[in-house]
């Protein structure tokens, strides 16, 4: 989505490219064996841990030797990398009950029009997805002859200019001898890879369309950028979420290494909350060449990247779906209830991350 997807053989020799091949997925296939693929053993020795350099900050005020604590006043430790000013890492940032909160929204309210998702350029705008997925209705394409048609009471209509797309209990009824295309909204809401909150970006274009209608960022989302931001924010300034982008990664996906050079002013933090599966994150120099530094983002870790680091390359190469590593034990908990199991059920293999940016 970053344009990463074309990467020409040179910049498969990059050292960033060799790091997000080092951590990406990859199955090893044994084809005389009839057992499970086997995901390939990675060495996770140089990962960056901030969970246990916390601990043993707490418990005897130490820190590795390239690590720094933040001088800001902040109600927890804020750590700071010396090879990398402008980087910030405040983990378990956000208490369980405020990501259960952000994980139900991300699927919910983040992906509803006007805001675009990924699945906009196909099938123009869905509502009620998630809701859709949940009572396992499928996103049949209406023959064009019948657009504007009545829709009964099983049925949302998403209206775009080309084909209509809209939910139904079936799937696609042959028309005029033809099967209509159909999708299942579970599939889509597996495939549902980014939505975009408060200013629209195009990612075709890759800048800001202010033309784009658009809502603004929900308020309590908002405050917590604001006080997250607060670290990396110069004193008495406020920081302004005015766009937030919302990824969400399944088994196997990535994020290629990129920079966020949209925004106008680089000075102003981009703020990073990481939700669900647990990840490895790259932070690179500012050339693909400089050796990036790995690290694990969790569920509750926060990350700022101002400055300097706004000119780092980085990216996620990899998420931790298995029991072992995912570390989402206290959001099982959260979500025991069975209204929240379809949460739990979709939380328990992804990993969602809330970017927000003050644009101008
Ligand atoms: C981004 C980004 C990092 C993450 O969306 O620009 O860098 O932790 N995300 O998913
Ligand atoms: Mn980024």
């Amino acid at each position: 989505m970053y344009g990463s997807e074309a990467v020409s053989h040179d910049s498969e020799r990059t050292a960033f490219r060799k790091a997000e091949k080092k951590y990406k997925l990859y199955y090893d296939h044994n084809k005389s064996s009839k057992k499970k693929k086997q995901p390939r053993p990675v060495d996770l020795s140089e990962v960056i841990d901030f969970e246990s350099i916390l601990d043993s900050f707490n418990r005897n005020g130490e820190l590795p030797p390239e690590t720094f604590l933040s001088p800001c006043d902040f109600d927890r430790p804020v750590f700071c990398l010396k090879s990398r000013p402008g980087f910030y890492f405040i983990p378990g940032a956000i208490s369980v009950e405020e990501q259960c909160r952000w994980i139900r929204e991300s699927l919910t309210s983040f992906p509803q029009p006007p805001n675009r998702t990924n699945h906009n350029a196909i099938y123009g705008p869905i509502d009620d997805l998630f809701l859709a997925a949940r009572e396992r209705r499928v996103l049949v394409e209406e023959n064009s002859s019948y657009a504007g048609g009545g829709s009964d009471s099983n049925s949302f209509a998403c209206k775009v200019d080309g084909p209509i797309w809209k939910f139904s209990k079936e799937p696609g009824a042959p028309s005029r001898g033809n099967m209509s295309k159909s999708m299942l909204a579970s599939v889509l809401l597996r495939k549902l890879r980014w939505s975009t909150l408060g200013l629209q970006f195009d990612w075709s274009k890759r800048n800001y369309d202010v033309s784009l209608l658009h809502n603004k960022i929900p308020d309590a989302l908002c405050q917590l950028a604001k006080k997250m931001a607060a670290p990396a924010m110069p004193l008495g300034e406020e920081f302004r979420p005015e766009a937030a982008i919302v990824n969400y990664f399944g088994l196997g996906d990535a994020l290629g290494g990129h920079l966020d050079d949209m925004e106008a002013d680089w000075s102003k933090p981009i703020v990073s909350m990481s939700l669900g599966c647990k990840a490895i994150f790259l932070l690179g120099g500012k050339s693909r060449e400089d050796l990036p530094l790995a690290m694990f983002l969790r569920s509750g870790d926060v990350v700022l990247m101002a400055g300097e680091a706004r000119e780092c390359f980085h990216g996620v190469p990899r998420i931790f779906t298995d029991n072992e590593n995912a570390e989402i034990t206290p959001l099982e908990l959260q979500f025991s209830d069975q209204d929240d199991l379809c949460f739990l059920e979709y939380i328990r293999t992804s990993r969602i991350n809330i970017n927000m940016r003050q644009v101008f």
